[in-house]
């Protein structure tokens, strides 16, 4: 297992999804301290306009650079990543890491079909990101996509394994089954949530996590950095509003619960002090 060493890992996510994440990021980097803003107050990202969304994403990741001292960002939204990510990488000195990119690279490496189905948020499906992202690593993937929009209130309200969790599955999902499709990408962070309903409609097919496949690339990365002094790992966990249920709700995503939980409001900062020109 690597060791991650003094670093501080920033994690943007639209809500609570990106603690699946997270959830790895742990288990790969036991001790590095991790930063996460959940924009609550504000989600769905995913039915947002792409100009919403990269407005949200940057006051969400310019807030954590300028109350921490951030080493790297991983932007745990498929959405955000969609829209946000380049626009991000091009401004910001440290290592910008999405969720998008780790993901097609295992789809691509793990169908045999060479056929791919994307499901996400419409946002997520619209710009098509998973697509191009696909065609670098493969150019003769086809892929299938499907918008799943209805999985993220599910995951956010406890219900993923609930009976109207499967029937949702099979609304989106079930006409797959007489596709080529041998790889479904969970293009959400939230999806992870519903892997046992996805996995009942799509039998057989690989389940590509993109948090956790992010969570890898990040930490393959840090650790082949330089050596630093070990420190105890901690979490954070921020949201701009307190949803109810939020402590069990987030426990599940997670897999512990939280030690470290605030609420803060208001993410408007000054964007010329961290975003370079
Ligand atoms: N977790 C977000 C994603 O990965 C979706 C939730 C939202 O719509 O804000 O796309």
């Amino acid at each position: 297992m690597n060791q991650g060493s003094a670093i501080t890992i920033g994690v943007f996510d639209s809500g609570i999804g990106g603690l699946t994440a997270v959830r790895e990021l742990e288990r790969l980097l036991p001790t590095a301290t991790i930063i996460y803003l959940g924009d609550t107050a504000r989600l769905p990202y995913g039915t947002k306009s792409n100009d919403t969304i990269l407005r949200y994403t940057i006051e969400g990741v310019t807030y954590l650079l300028e109350h921490y001292d951030v080493t790297a960002l991983l932007i745990a939204c498929n959405t955000a990543s969609a829209v946000a990510a380049p626009f991000l990488r091009q401004h910001l000195s440290i290592p910008v890491f999405d969720v998008i990119d780790p993901a097609a690279q295992q789809a691509a490496q793990q169908t045999h079909t060479k056929t791919v189905l994307i499901t996400g948020t419409y946002a997520t499906v619209e710009n098509r990101a998973y697509e191009y992202s696909l065609a670098q690593y493969d150019p003769t993937i086809r892929t299938l996509s499907v918008p799943c929009p209805l999985f993220v209130p599910l995951a956010e309200e406890g219900l993923a394994e609930h009976p109207i969790a499967y029937q949702s599955a099979r609304l989106y999902l079930e006409r797959f089954t007489s596709s080529d499709a041998d790889t479904v990408i969970l293009g959400c962070t939230h999806f992870p949530l519903l892997t046992a309903v996805i996995r009942r409609v799509l039998p057989g097919m690989h389940i590509i996590n993109s948090g956790a496949a992010a969570a890898s690339a990040l930490a393959r990365t840090v650790a082949s950095q330089p050596p630093q002094p070990q420190r105890s790992g901690e979490l954070h966990v921020i949201v701009t509003d307190l949803p109810r249920q939020f402590p069990a709700i987030a426990e599940r995503f997670l897999g512990h619960s939280i030690d470290s939980l605030r609420v803060e409001s208001n993410l408007q900062t000054a964007l010329s002090n961290v975003l370079q020109p």
